[in-house]
């Protein structure tokens, strides 16, 4: 059956020239099947530079708008619309154009964790990637405004010396985390490294031997002497990490890790999205126009 599924999806992605982007929390069996695997600056560079007319986002609903935002002209399925982030539920487009009109002249920096309304609002957009170097871009007499990430901000703020304006943000998976049981598992593995996601609180980040964003946590593997680390992000990332790091032991940072938004799309509703074309995302053109800017401006930045 599940041979089926992936025959299917495999013939009819070329019928309708589809590219399948996945995020690395997705399941196992999307990321095999995916065409590109990736955090999110990967995934929104992959958007931005794809021959295909239909893009189908195998992530959460902020990864499929910022698809369609680049690509106003083609097709983008999410193949189950439930997939939200409730972090970037947090930050909405009026409460954002209140702030800005307390601080004048302010930039606004938007983790792409946020809606096309509030990416329109802003200057640039970053990923967890290059949120350090998009902040170094500002002029150093600029107040910056960061939304909506207070964990991503404050590290921000710790590696650059930079003062920002942080929005009371946060992703309900990471922040969770507490570094008393980042402990538990050092002292089942003292010869561990812990290397977390930006998005965990700061009593976690201040602590860990390293703090990555998802592409940057598997480069450090894969580029690391060590042989067992506690991993401080998404449990579906696991799978990426082993498969491309046999030899190294890993643990999760905590027993469940676990982002239900990226669980949704399954192998039936990604066959099921190919076939009937759905669900396809949809951004109002003068939204999609302002959001493109920063996320444009995003892209250019490397991390
Ligand atoms: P990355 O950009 O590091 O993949 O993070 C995306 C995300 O949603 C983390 O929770
Ligand atoms: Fe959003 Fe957190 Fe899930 Fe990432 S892990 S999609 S930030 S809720």
């Amino acid at each position: 059956m599940l041979a089926e599924l992936e025959q299917y999806v495999l013939r009819r992605k070329k019928e309708i020239n589809a590219v399948i982007l996945a995020h690395f929390y997705q399941l196992p069996e999307i990321q095999d099947i995916a065409d590109f695997v990736g955090d999110s600056l990967q995934l929104a560079i992959q958007a931005a530079s794809t021959q295909a007319q239909v893009i189908v986002f195998c992530g959460v609903n902020f990864m499929a708008e910022s698809a369609k935002i680049l690509n106003p002209d083609k097709t983008v399925l999410l193949p189950d619309i439930r997939a939200g982030c409730p972090m970037a539920d947090m930050v909405g487009a009026e409460a954002l154009r209140k702030k800005k009109a307390e601080y004048p002249g302010a930039v606004v920096v938007c983790y792409v964790n946020s809606s096309a309304e509030v990416k329109a609002e802003s200057d640039i957009c970053c990923t967890s990637s290059n949120a350090l170097n998009v902040v170094r871009s500002i002029p150093e007499d600029r107040t910056v405004i960061f939304v909506p990430d207070k964990n991503l901000g404050a590290y921000i703020q710790s590696q650059t010396g930079r003062e920002m304006m942080l929005w009371e943000g946060y992703c309900p998976i990471h922040h969770a985390l507490s570094w008393a049981e980042v402990e538990k598992q050092k002292e089942l593995h003292p010869q561990a490294q812990v290397v977390v996601h930006p998005e965990c609180p700061p009593e976690v980040t201040r602590r860990a031997d390293a703090v990555r964003s998802t592409a940057g946590i598997l480069e450090y593997l894969r580029s690391s002497n060590g042989a067992e680390f506690i991993i401080g992000t998404e449990e579906g990332f696991l799978y990426t990490l082993q498969k491309n790091c046999p030899g190294k032991k890993l643990y999760l940072a905590r027993e469940s890790f676990h982002c239900p938004d990226m669980k949704y799309i399954t192998l039936e509703k990604l066959a099921g999205s190919l076939e009937k074309m759905e669900q396809q995302v949809e951004v109002p053109p003068e939204i999609s126009r302002r959001a493109r800017r920063s996320l444009e401006r995003m892209i250019e930045i490397k991390g």
